[in-house]
Parts: C-alpha cells; structure tokens; sequence
C-alpha cells in the first residue's frame, strides 16, 4: 500500500523540499499552499507519477478556509500530516516592542492555527497508525533557552510544542503520534532571512533527516521532541 501524506505549507522552502523526499520515497504527497500562490514547483514533483501527486489551499490563520480544504481532501486518508507553516515575524523579535498585531500573526501563523487545522485533520488520518507532524525548532525548547532573545519566534514555537504536546494527550486513546520536529538551521527564505545570514545546513540533509525522523517514527503513538539527526531535545 503507498504510505501518503499531506504537507501544509509545501510549494517553497522545507516544505517543498519534503514533498520531493517523500515523493522520491514513494509517498503519495498532497502538497498545500495558500491561494495565488506559485504551486509550480510543487506540482513538477509529480510529473514522473502524476497519480501520486495532489496540491490543495489553505492559509492557517483562515478557519473560514477549513471546510473547502477539508472537502477537496475527499475521502483519503492520510497515513501522516505535517504541519509545516511558519514565520519569522517581526525583526526586532522583542517582547517589549511588539505590538499587539505582531504577537497576533506570529502567534495565529505558527502555533495556533497550525494546531487549530491538526484538530480537524485528525479525522482524515488512517485509523490504524494516525501520526502528526510539527515542524518547530530548537528555539521553542526552554530548556535550551539559555542566551535569550529571538522572543517572538521562541515563544510561537514553544506554544505550538506545548499545544502539540496537549493534542497527543487528548488523543491517546487514538493512538495519535505527535512529532515535534526541528529541521537545523537550514537554506531557506527564513534560514538565511532572505539571503542576509549563512545556514547551517543545505536544504536537501535538513529534509532528508526530517523524512527520516518520520519514518521511523510514525505510529509510534508516542510524542517526541526530535531534530533531524534524530536526536531528543528537551522541552
Ligand atoms: N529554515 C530553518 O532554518 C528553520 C529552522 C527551524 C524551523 N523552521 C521552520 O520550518 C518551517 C518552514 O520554514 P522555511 O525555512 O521553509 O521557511 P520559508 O521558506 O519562509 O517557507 C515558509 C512556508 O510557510 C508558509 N506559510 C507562511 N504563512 C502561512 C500561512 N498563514 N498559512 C499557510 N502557509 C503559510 C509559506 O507560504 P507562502 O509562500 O504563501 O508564504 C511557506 O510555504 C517553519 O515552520 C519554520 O519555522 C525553519
């Protein structure tokens, strides 16, 4: 049977990269991005199997968006959904300059309307092995938080940990996996803020190690905080 999953947030970036893995794996993909945008890329990943391929809209800060999304996904059911979407906000990422409207959007954008779409897709994961996927990053650990700063990005990404974290306890009886998954400090539009900084790492290892992490741990029922080398970060 081929393993499918709905990536939220694919037609650039590291969404675009994991629809490609994934695809390159023998996944069928539904690749999201939100309307008017450039789905071009992402619809080229299916032109060896354009069976295996589907491209559908949503913008996660759109509830009123949920029920034509949900609608186009018709009857399939997704062996994994990777919540993916995000932003960098505001550049002064300070708590103390931050204005109502930026709290807001990053807020909405990373952690509650990502989590707001999981609770509706659950439904529309295969009922055997039902897995989400969070894309967060190491800056949402506490823990790790140790020289400060980046305020906002920090706290979005460690309300969408601990949103994730409550939606695998609501749905244990489910078997719901949650993974919580940090890519690196990877090539992207936001990795290098739009050219302006040096990555760690190229997009391909970051996917690569994000497919891995996934494969290996869907339907596990269980929920992990992991980055891409598959290694546990704390909370
Ligand atoms: N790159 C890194 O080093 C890094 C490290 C840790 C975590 N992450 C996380 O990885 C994820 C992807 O980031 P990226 O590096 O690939 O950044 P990116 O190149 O800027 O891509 C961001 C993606 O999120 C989508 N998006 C933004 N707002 C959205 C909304 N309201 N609804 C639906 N989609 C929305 C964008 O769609 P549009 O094209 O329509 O804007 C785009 O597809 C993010 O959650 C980010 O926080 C990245």
């Amino acid at each position: 049977m081929t393993p499918s999953i709905l990536i939220v947030a694919a037609e650039r970036g590291l969404g675009l990269g994991l629809a490609r893995q994934f695809f390159a794996r023998g996944w069928h993909v539904t690749g999201t991005a939100r309307r008017g945008a450039d789905v071009a890329e992402l619809r080229a990943i299916g032109d060896t199997d354009p069976r295996r391929l589907a491209v559908a809209t949503i913008d996660v800060t759109r509830p009123e968006e949920i029920p034509d999304f949900l609608a186009t996904l018709g009857e399939r059911r997704f062996d994994v959904a990777f919540l993916n979407a995000g932003i960098w906000g505001a550049m002064h990422q300070s708590a103390v300059q931050a204005t109502a409207e930026e709290v807001s959007d990053i807020m909405m954008t990373n952690a509650f309307g990502p989590i707001r779409l999981a609770h509706h897709l659950v439904d529309h994961l295969v009922a055997d092995h039902p897995t989400l996927a969070f894309m967060t990053s190491h800056r949402g650990s506490t823990t790790l938080n140790e020289e400060g700063g980046l305020e906002l990005y920090r706290a979005s990404k460690a309300a969408l940990n601990m949103l994730a974290r409550g939606m695998h306890a609501r749905h244990r009886a489910l078997g719901l996996t949650v993974l919580s998954i940090h890519p690196g400090w990877a090539r992207t539009a936001m990795g290098t803020l739009d050219g302006a900084v040096e990555p760690e790492i190229e997009l391909e290892p970051s996917v690569r190690g994000v497919a891995d992490v996934v494969e290996r741990h869907r339907g596990s029922a269980l929920n992990r905080y992991l980055d891409y080398r598959d290694t546990p970060l704390p909370w």
